[in-house]
């Protein structure tokens, strides 16, 4: 089967359970340690993965696996609580099938978040940064094969993958509730062995702010639909090469969820900001 002929069947699904009337505008992803942005959704149905035809089962046990539908300041939104990463052995096709199925609801726009490794010295775990480029080092790219023309183009532009007005409307969420706000490249890498000091120091001078295992794939599947994305980093370590400590998923966990108040404030900001619009 198709993509296109498969993202038809799991989005029938999800429209059967969804409330009459009822259209997500924004799609949200919650990463590793972040899912408490969920519990502020004020929820209207939710789906789990196993439901939806052509979602596989994440199998991470930091990641939940059901889309959450309701309302976050206002604002529609189609929430995946739970994704898809490389390392797990998925396919680029299944990492993006999530945004593409809430292409598929008619979000207009998507916020991803994620737990990153800081690459600045100057960072502090706990904190937030907002994506503004990043960098594919997975040596994948969702796009591969046939072009399905209705969803884009084959070559979709990523001169300006990040949106001005939500990086905007970030800026100012963070300035408002004075929440520390750094902004920089993610680069995004396969996984799931970590980096040595040598890849860190090699991170750092291609020019790269933070380090993870997600995000770069799914921001490519949407901005080849044309949605409009933000994403937000959770610092959840700090690595320098001269003095390279050991991340375990715990102490990723751990300082993710320390940065999820921060973030879950900014993402409400933005989404109150959005409603105005
Ligand atoms: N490296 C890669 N991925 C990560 C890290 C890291 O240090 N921290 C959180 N995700």
């Amino acid at each position: 089967m198709q993509e296109p002929e498969r993202l038809r069947q799991a989005a029938a699904a999800v429209q059967g359970r969804m409330p009459a009337g009822f259209r997500p505008r924004v799609g949200l992803t919650l990463g590793t340690g972040l899912s408490g942005l969920a519990s502020k959704i004020q929820v209207k149905a939710r789906v789990p993965y196993a439901e939806i035809p052509g979602l596989p089962v994440s199998t991470v046990q930091s990641h939940q696996g059901e889309l959450v539908l309701g309302s976050l300041g206002g604002v529609a939104v189609a929430a995946l609580a739970g994704r898809f990463h490389l390392y797990e052995g998925y396919s680029p096709l299944e990492v993006v099938r999530g945004v593409r199925l809430l292409a598929e609801l008619g979000v207009e726009a998507m916020v991803f978040t994620c737990a990153a490794g800081g690459l600045d010295p100057a960072m502090q775990a706990g904190r937030v940064m907002l994506i503004k480029d990043h960098i594919n080092l997975t040596g994948q790219n969702p796009l591969t094969g046939p072009n399905f023309d209705a969803w884009g183009e084959r070559f979709p532009d990523m001169s300006q993958p990040y949106d001005p007005g939500l990086l905007a409307l970030a800026r100012r969420a963070a300035q408002d509730q004075k929440i520390t706000l750094y902004e920089g490249v993610y680069v995004g890498l396969r996984g799931p062995s970590m980096e040595t000091p040598a890849e860190t120091r090699m991170l750092r001078i291609l020019g790269a702010d933070a380090v993870g295992m997600s995000t770069v794939l799914e921001v490519i599947a949407a901005r080849h639909r044309g949605l409009k994305v933000l994403a937000c980093a959770a610092i959840s370590n700090v690595n320098i090469p001269e003095d390279m400590q050991p991340a375990p998923i715990e102490l990723v966990i751990e300082n993710a969820s320390k940065a999820g108040a921060g973030l879950e404030a900014i993402i409400a900001g933005v989404l109150a900001g959005m409603q105005g619009q």
